[in-house]
């Protein structure tokens, strides 16, 4: 349904949320980030993380760090059933947002080569492919998509 979104709120996580931000994890991907990976995101300085709070619980995540002109994400996925709601690309907005206050202007992403339907979500926030890592990922030895765009001065999509 469109224009739930104007009811989500995006907050910080803290690290009471993990086990909510693990089960969305493992419903969103066939190889889940263990805890230990996102307790080490929130205690990384360089870390910019947020939830996506709807019917007041948590359906959405996004990690990502700000290192200079680059803001990278690390993660983002959002409860299957909350999709399509817009949700993601707020994640990613307010990411954007605070990057750029800290300076950034770039942003870059890997992608497995297989996930188009998260490759159609970036394509539609304006990415576009910069180029490919060869056997990125060593669970399976797929393939990562590098994908670039750059961060626009407020409400750029
Ligand atoms: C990728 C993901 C985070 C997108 O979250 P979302 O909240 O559904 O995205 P949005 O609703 O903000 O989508 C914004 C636009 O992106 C495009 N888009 C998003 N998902 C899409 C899909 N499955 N197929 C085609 N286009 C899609 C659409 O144009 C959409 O706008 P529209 O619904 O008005 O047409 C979500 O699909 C997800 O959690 N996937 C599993 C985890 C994952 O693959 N993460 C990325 C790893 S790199």
């Amino acid at each position: 349904m469109k224009g739930r979104e104007d009811r989500v709120k995006l907050r910080r996580l803290q690290e009471r949320d993990l086990d909510t931000v693990l089960e969305i994890e493992r419903e969103s991907f066939p190889h889940p980030w263990r805890k230990k990976m996102f307790e080490e995101e929130l205690r990384n300085p360089l870390s910019l993380c947020f939830g996506a709070e709807s019917d007041g619980r948590l359906v959405g995540f996004l990690f990502s760090w700000s290192i200079f002109e680059d803001l990278h994400i690390n993660n983002i996925a959002v409860l299957p059933r909350y999709r399509r709601r817009g949700i993601g690309r707020r994640l990613l907005q307010e990411a954007m947002e605070r990057a750029r206050v800290l300076g950034a202007r770039n942003v870059l992403l890997e992608v497995r080569r297989s996930n188009a339907a998260a490759a159609r979500f970036y394509e539609r926030l304006g990415f576009r492919e910069v180029g490919v890592r060869k056997g990125y990922y060593s669970d399976t030895g797929e393939d990562a998509r590098l994908l670039f765009r750059k961060i626009q001065p407020v409400s750029g999509f």
